[in-house]
Protein backbone atom coordinates (compact mmCIF):
# COMPACT_ATOMS: atom_id res chain seq x y z
CA UNK A 1 0.00 0.00 0.00
CA UNK A 2 1.50 3.07 -0.83
CA UNK A 3 1.94 6.02 2.02
CA UNK A 4 -0.84 7.78 0.94
CA UNK A 5 -3.29 5.24 0.76
CA UNK A 6 -2.20 4.56 4.16
CA UNK A 7 -2.53 7.87 5.33
CA UNK A 8 -6.04 7.81 4.06
CA UNK A 9 -6.55 4.45 6.38
CA UNK A 10 -4.94 5.99 8.96
CA UNK A 11 -6.93 9.56 8.97
CA UNK A 12 -10.26 7.17 8.85
CA UNK A 13 -9.34 4.72 11.90
CA UNK A 14 -8.47 7.87 14.19
CA UNK A 15 -12.16 9.22 13.51
CA UNK A 16 -13.29 6.36 14.03
CA UNK A 17 -11.63 5.59 17.45
CA UNK A 18 -12.47 9.20 18.53
CA UNK A 19 -15.70 8.78 18.04
CA UNK A 20 -15.88 5.86 19.40
CA UNK A 21 -14.29 7.14 22.81
CA UNK A 22 -17.05 7.22 25.59
CA UNK A 23 -14.79 9.09 28.15
CA UNK A 24 -12.14 11.08 28.57
CA UNK A 25 -9.69 8.45 29.22
CA UNK A 26 -10.83 6.65 26.47
CA UNK A 27 -9.91 9.76 24.33
CA UNK A 28 -6.40 9.75 25.40
CA UNK A 29 -5.63 6.64 24.72
CA UNK A 30 -6.89 6.92 21.08
CA UNK A 31 -4.91 9.84 20.72
CA UNK A 32 -2.25 8.10 21.95
CA UNK A 33 -2.69 5.37 19.05
CA UNK A 34 -2.48 7.60 16.18
CA UNK A 35 -0.25 10.41 17.40
CA UNK A 36 1.83 8.82 20.27
CA UNK A 37 5.44 7.89 19.81
CA UNK A 38 4.57 4.64 18.26
CA UNK A 39 1.20 6.06 16.65
CA UNK A 40 0.08 5.16 13.57
CA UNK A 41 0.38 8.31 12.01
CA UNK A 42 3.91 9.14 13.56
CA UNK A 43 5.23 5.96 12.31
CA UNK A 44 3.76 7.10 8.56
CA UNK A 45 5.25 10.66 9.30
CA UNK A 46 9.05 8.83 10.36
CA UNK A 47 8.90 7.04 7.00
CA UNK A 48 8.98 10.62 4.82
CA UNK A 49 12.27 10.85 4.95
CA UNK A 50 13.20 7.78 3.51
CA UNK A 51 10.83 8.72 0.33
CA UNK A 52 12.69 9.59 -2.63
CA UNK A 53 12.96 13.18 -2.88
CA UNK A 54 10.84 14.26 -5.35
CA UNK A 55 7.92 12.67 -3.66
CA UNK A 56 8.34 14.13 -0.06
CA UNK A 57 6.70 17.68 -1.10
CA UNK A 58 3.55 16.13 -1.87
CA UNK A 59 3.65 13.63 0.97
CA UNK A 60 4.83 16.33 3.71
CA UNK A 61 1.64 18.20 2.46
CA UNK A 62 -0.76 15.59 2.61
CA UNK A 63 0.59 14.49 6.19
CA UNK A 64 0.17 18.08 7.83
CA UNK A 65 -3.18 18.22 6.17
CA UNK A 66 -4.44 14.95 7.79
CA UNK A 67 -2.79 15.89 11.26
CA UNK A 68 -4.68 19.24 11.11
CA UNK A 69 -8.18 17.32 10.39
CA UNK A 70 -7.13 14.64 13.12
CA UNK A 71 -6.36 17.19 15.57
CA UNK A 72 -9.45 19.06 14.68
CA UNK A 73 -11.46 15.50 15.41
CA UNK A 74 -9.53 15.74 18.41
CA UNK A 75 -10.50 18.45 19.86
CA UNK A 76 -14.19 18.65 19.27
CA UNK A 77 -14.28 15.06 20.40
CA UNK A 78 -12.55 16.71 23.24
CA UNK A 79 -15.40 19.23 23.96
CA UNK A 80 -17.96 16.92 23.79
CA UNK A 81 -16.68 14.47 26.41
CA UNK A 82 -16.00 17.30 28.69
CA UNK A 83 -19.31 18.51 28.77
CA UNK A 84 -20.68 15.09 28.95
CA UNK A 85 -18.32 14.92 32.34
CA UNK A 86 -19.27 18.21 33.47
CA UNK A 87 -23.07 16.51 33.62
CA UNK A 88 -24.41 15.38 36.23
CA UNK A 89 -24.59 11.14 35.87
CA UNK A 90 -27.53 11.30 38.50
CA UNK A 91 -31.30 12.77 37.56
CA UNK A 92 -31.35 16.36 39.24
CA UNK A 93 -33.52 16.55 42.23
CA UNK A 94 -35.02 20.20 41.68
CA UNK A 95 -36.86 20.33 45.49
CA UNK A 96 -33.03 20.09 47.01
CA UNK A 97 -32.14 23.40 48.89
CA UNK A 98 -29.54 24.96 46.74
CA UNK A 99 -26.25 25.52 47.50
CA UNK A 100 -25.39 28.40 49.66
CA UNK A 101 -24.09 31.59 48.48
CA UNK A 102 -20.19 32.52 48.54
CA UNK A 103 -20.86 36.12 49.32
CA UNK A 104 -23.57 38.12 50.88
CA UNK A 105 -25.93 36.96 53.68
CA UNK A 106 -29.78 37.67 53.94
CA UNK A 107 -30.95 40.61 55.46
CA UNK A 108 -32.39 40.26 59.09
CA UNK A 109 -36.11 41.51 57.62
CA UNK A 110 -35.59 38.26 55.45
CA UNK A 111 -34.31 35.86 57.94
CA UNK A 112 -37.26 36.83 60.23
CA UNK A 113 -39.80 36.15 57.29
CA UNK A 114 -38.28 32.97 56.12
CA UNK A 115 -38.77 31.51 59.74
CA UNK A 116 -42.30 32.50 59.96
CA UNK A 117 -42.93 30.86 56.99
CA UNK A 118 -41.15 28.33 57.56
CA UNK A 119 -43.00 27.25 61.33
CA UNK A 120 -46.50 27.90 59.31
CA UNK A 121 -45.28 25.67 56.21
CA UNK A 122 -44.27 22.85 59.23
CA UNK A 123 -47.80 23.42 59.96
CA UNK A 124 -49.52 22.50 56.87
CA UNK A 125 -49.92 26.30 55.49
CA UNK A 126 -49.10 27.49 51.72
CA UNK A 127 -47.25 30.44 50.74
CA UNK A 128 -49.65 33.30 48.82
CA UNK A 129 -48.78 36.50 47.04
CA UNK A 130 -50.21 39.75 46.17
CA UNK A 131 -50.12 42.91 44.33
CA UNK A 132 -48.16 46.05 46.05
CA UNK A 133 -50.66 48.26 43.96
CA UNK A 134 -54.11 47.72 45.09
CA UNK A 135 -57.52 49.17 44.41
CA UNK A 136 -59.44 50.36 47.03
CA UNK A 137 -61.87 47.17 46.91
CA UNK A 138 -59.19 44.67 47.82
CA UNK A 139 -57.89 46.71 50.44
CA UNK A 140 -60.78 48.63 51.91
CA UNK A 141 -64.47 47.40 50.87
CA UNK A 142 -64.38 43.83 50.57
CA UNK A 143 -62.80 43.49 53.86
CA UNK A 144 -66.00 45.27 55.09
CA UNK A 145 -63.89 49.00 55.85
CA UNK A 146 -66.12 51.75 54.94
CA UNK A 147 -66.14 54.50 52.96
CA UNK A 148 -65.75 56.95 55.69
CA UNK A 149 -62.80 54.83 57.68
CA UNK A 150 -60.41 56.93 58.57
CA UNK A 151 -57.21 54.44 57.44
CA UNK A 152 -59.02 55.36 53.51
CA UNK A 153 -58.23 58.89 54.03
CA UNK A 154 -55.64 60.11 52.04
CA UNK A 155 -53.47 61.68 54.86
CA UNK A 156 -53.04 57.69 55.50
CA UNK A 157 -52.64 56.15 52.55
CA UNK A 158 -50.54 57.01 49.24
CA UNK A 159 -52.91 57.26 46.54
CA UNK A 160 -51.46 56.65 43.02
CA UNK A 161 -54.00 58.40 40.93
CA UNK A 162 -56.77 60.56 42.28
CA UNK A 163 -59.35 60.24 39.48
CA UNK A 164 -59.01 56.21 39.22
CA UNK A 165 -57.59 55.95 43.03
CA UNK A 166 -55.05 53.05 42.60
CA UNK A 167 -53.19 53.21 45.83
CA UNK A 168 -50.32 51.27 48.00
CA UNK A 169 -51.59 48.55 49.95
CA UNK A 170 -51.94 49.37 53.66
CA UNK A 171 -51.84 46.05 55.10
CA UNK A 172 -51.24 42.54 53.15
CA UNK A 173 -55.04 42.16 54.12
CA UNK A 174 -55.67 42.74 50.74
CA UNK A 175 -54.17 39.13 49.80
CA UNK A 176 -56.99 37.08 51.82
CA UNK A 177 -59.81 38.77 49.23
CA UNK A 178 -57.26 37.83 46.40
CA UNK A 179 -56.42 34.16 47.25
CA UNK A 180 -60.56 33.25 48.25
CA UNK A 181 -61.84 34.82 45.01
CA UNK A 182 -59.91 32.21 43.37
CA UNK A 183 -59.64 29.58 45.51
CA UNK A 184 -62.97 27.48 47.30
CA UNK A 185 -62.29 26.74 50.77
CA UNK A 186 -60.92 25.50 52.65
CA UNK A 187 -58.01 27.70 52.75
CA UNK A 188 -54.60 27.85 54.68
CA UNK A 189 -51.77 30.40 53.69
CA UNK A 190 -49.67 33.28 54.80
CA UNK A 191 -48.53 36.24 53.11
CA UNK A 192 -45.56 37.89 53.47
CA UNK A 193 -45.27 41.28 51.81
CA UNK A 194 -44.41 44.85 51.91
CA UNK A 195 -46.89 47.57 53.24
CA UNK A 196 -47.11 51.28 52.55
CA UNK A 197 -48.41 53.98 54.67
CA UNK A 198 -47.80 57.47 55.21
CA UNK A 199 -46.02 58.01 58.80
CA UNK A 200 -43.28 59.84 58.89
CA UNK A 201 -40.03 58.24 59.43
CA UNK A 202 -38.98 57.93 62.98
CA UNK A 203 -37.49 55.23 65.46
CA UNK A 204 -40.50 53.08 64.98
CA UNK A 205 -42.26 53.91 61.92
CA UNK A 206 -41.40 54.01 58.36
CA UNK A 207 -43.31 54.83 55.61
CA UNK A 208 -42.99 51.31 53.93
CA UNK A 209 -42.53 48.20 56.35
CA UNK A 210 -43.68 44.46 55.67
CA UNK A 211 -46.06 42.08 57.27
CA UNK A 212 -47.24 38.70 57.44
CA UNK A 213 -50.62 37.94 56.98
CA UNK A 214 -52.31 34.34 57.61
CA UNK A 215 -56.01 32.79 56.78
CA UNK A 216 -56.99 29.87 57.55
CA UNK A 217 -60.74 29.05 56.77
CA UNK A 218 -62.58 25.82 57.35
CA UNK A 219 -65.35 23.97 59.05
CA UNK A 220 -65.64 24.54 62.54
CA UNK A 221 -62.54 26.91 63.16
CA UNK A 222 -62.46 28.55 66.74
CA UNK A 223 -60.23 31.21 68.34
CA UNK A 224 -58.40 28.36 70.48
CA UNK A 225 -56.97 26.83 67.07
CA UNK A 226 -55.66 30.71 66.63
CA UNK A 227 -54.38 30.98 69.99
CA UNK A 228 -52.88 27.95 69.74
CA UNK A 229 -51.24 28.44 66.15
CA UNK A 230 -49.87 31.79 66.72
CA UNK A 231 -48.46 30.51 70.26
CA UNK A 232 -46.61 27.76 68.13
CA UNK A 233 -45.26 29.68 65.25
CA UNK A 234 -43.70 32.44 67.95
CA UNK A 235 -42.05 29.97 70.89
CA UNK A 236 -40.64 28.73 67.34
CA UNK A 237 -39.31 32.10 66.47
CA UNK A 238 -38.20 33.66 69.18
CA UNK A 239 -38.18 31.12 71.97
CA UNK A 240 -39.87 29.14 74.60
CA UNK A 241 -40.34 32.32 77.38
CA UNK A 242 -42.50 33.91 75.20
CA UNK A 243 -45.91 34.80 76.68
CA UNK A 244 -48.68 35.89 74.85
CA UNK A 245 -51.46 38.19 75.60
CA UNK A 246 -55.32 38.20 73.52
CA UNK A 247 -56.95 41.59 73.78
CA UNK A 248 -60.18 42.37 72.35
CA UNK A 249 -59.77 44.79 69.68
CA UNK A 250 -61.76 46.37 67.00
CA UNK A 251 -61.18 45.26 63.14
CA UNK A 252 -63.93 45.40 59.97
CA UNK A 253 -63.01 42.47 58.49
CA UNK A 254 -63.10 40.37 61.92
CA UNK A 255 -65.84 39.22 64.71
CA UNK A 256 -64.34 39.40 67.33
CA UNK A 257 -61.25 40.93 66.76
CA UNK A 258 -57.92 41.14 69.21
CA UNK A 259 -54.17 42.34 69.36
CA UNK A 260 -51.95 40.08 70.20
CA UNK A 261 -49.29 41.37 72.63
CA UNK A 262 -46.35 39.97 72.78
CA UNK A 263 -43.46 39.81 75.89
CA UNK A 264 -40.04 37.70 76.76
CA UNK A 265 -37.16 38.67 78.60
CA UNK A 266 -35.77 41.06 75.78
CA UNK A 267 -38.66 43.21 76.29
CA UNK A 268 -38.51 43.61 79.77
CA UNK A 269 -34.94 44.06 79.49
CA UNK A 270 -36.35 47.36 77.28
CA UNK A 271 -38.51 48.28 79.93
CA UNK A 272 -42.02 47.01 79.48
CA UNK A 273 -44.02 44.68 80.30
CA UNK A 274 -45.61 43.96 76.95
CA UNK A 275 -45.33 44.59 73.10
CA UNK A 276 -48.32 44.85 70.53
CA UNK A 277 -46.90 42.83 67.74
CA UNK A 278 -50.20 41.69 65.79
CA UNK A 279 -53.82 41.89 64.86
CA UNK A 280 -56.30 38.96 64.39
CA UNK A 281 -59.89 37.42 64.91
CA UNK A 282 -62.30 35.55 63.46
CA UNK A 283 -63.21 36.36 59.81
CA UNK A 284 -66.32 38.40 59.27
CA UNK A 285 -69.38 36.88 58.13
CA UNK A 286 -69.44 39.42 55.70
CA UNK A 287 -66.27 39.35 54.12
CA UNK A 288 -66.96 35.33 53.38
CA UNK A 289 -70.13 37.14 52.03
CA UNK A 290 -68.05 39.38 49.76
CA UNK A 291 -66.02 36.60 47.88
CA UNK A 292 -68.86 34.38 47.67
CA UNK A 293 -68.03 32.07 50.64
CA UNK A 294 -71.28 30.92 52.37
CA UNK A 295 -70.57 32.35 56.52
CA UNK A 296 -73.22 29.46 57.76
CA UNK A 297 -70.58 26.77 56.36
CA UNK A 298 -67.32 27.86 56.83
CA UNK A 299 -65.98 29.58 59.52
CA UNK A 300 -61.58 31.08 59.95
CA UNK A 301 -59.64 33.20 61.05
CA UNK A 302 -57.13 36.04 60.10
CA UNK A 303 -53.64 37.91 61.87
CA UNK A 304 -51.84 39.97 60.54
CA UNK A 305 -47.89 40.31 62.38
CA UNK A 306 -45.77 43.43 61.69
CA UNK A 307 -42.30 41.86 60.71
CA UNK A 308 -39.83 44.57 61.88
CA UNK A 309 -41.83 44.26 65.14
CA UNK A 310 -40.95 41.02 65.33
CA UNK A 311 -37.13 41.39 64.06
CA UNK A 312 -36.35 44.44 66.44
CA UNK A 313 -37.54 42.28 69.24
CA UNK A 314 -35.28 39.29 68.28
CA UNK A 315 -32.04 41.34 67.29
CA UNK A 316 -32.68 43.79 70.12
CA UNK A 317 -32.48 47.01 67.69
CA UNK A 318 -34.44 49.97 69.02
CA UNK A 319 -34.37 51.93 65.54
CA UNK A 320 -36.57 50.45 63.05
CA UNK A 321 -34.74 52.98 60.12
CA UNK A 322 -31.95 50.44 60.12
CA UNK A 323 -33.35 47.77 58.54
CA UNK A 324 -33.76 50.12 55.20
CA UNK A 325 -30.15 51.83 55.39
CA UNK A 326 -28.34 49.14 54.15
CA UNK A 327 -24.91 50.06 55.84
CA UNK A 328 -23.00 47.04 56.00
CA UNK A 329 -21.63 47.69 59.30
CA UNK A 330 -25.50 46.54 60.31
CA UNK A 331 -25.55 44.15 57.98
CA UNK A 332 -22.77 42.06 59.33
CA UNK A 333 -23.97 41.29 62.39
CA UNK A 334 -26.46 38.77 61.12
N1 LIG B 1 -54.45 44.49 58.67
C1 LIG B 1 -54.18 44.80 60.07
C2 LIG B 1 -53.14 45.89 60.16
O1 LIG B 1 -52.51 46.19 59.19
C3 LIG B 1 -53.68 43.59 60.80
C4 LIG B 1 -54.72 42.52 60.87
C5 LIG B 1 -55.65 42.51 61.86
C6 LIG B 1 -54.76 41.52 59.92
C7 LIG B 1 -56.63 41.56 61.95
C8 LIG B 1 -55.72 40.53 60.00
C9 LIG B 1 -56.65 40.56 61.03
O2 LIG B 1 -55.80 39.53 59.12
O3 LIG B 1 -57.59 39.58 61.11
O4 LIG B 1 -52.97 46.46 61.20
Amino acid sequence: MSLLNELEAVKAGALVAFGAATDLPGLDQAKGAVLGGDGRFTVLLKQLGSLPKEERPAVGKALNAVKVEIEAALGARRAELELKAALPTEPTDFTLPGRRRAVGRLHPLTEVTDDIVRAFRKLGFAVADGPEIEDEYHCFDALNTPADHPARDSQDTFFLDAASRPLLRTHTSSVQIRVMEKMPPPIRIVVPGRVFRRDNADATHNPTFHQIEGLYVDRGVTVGDLKGTVEAVFREVLGNDVKLRFRPHYFSYTEPSLEIDFTNALVRKLGKEWLEIAGCGMVHPQVFENVGYDPEVWSGWAFGFGIERIAMLRYGITDIRLFYENDVRFLRQF
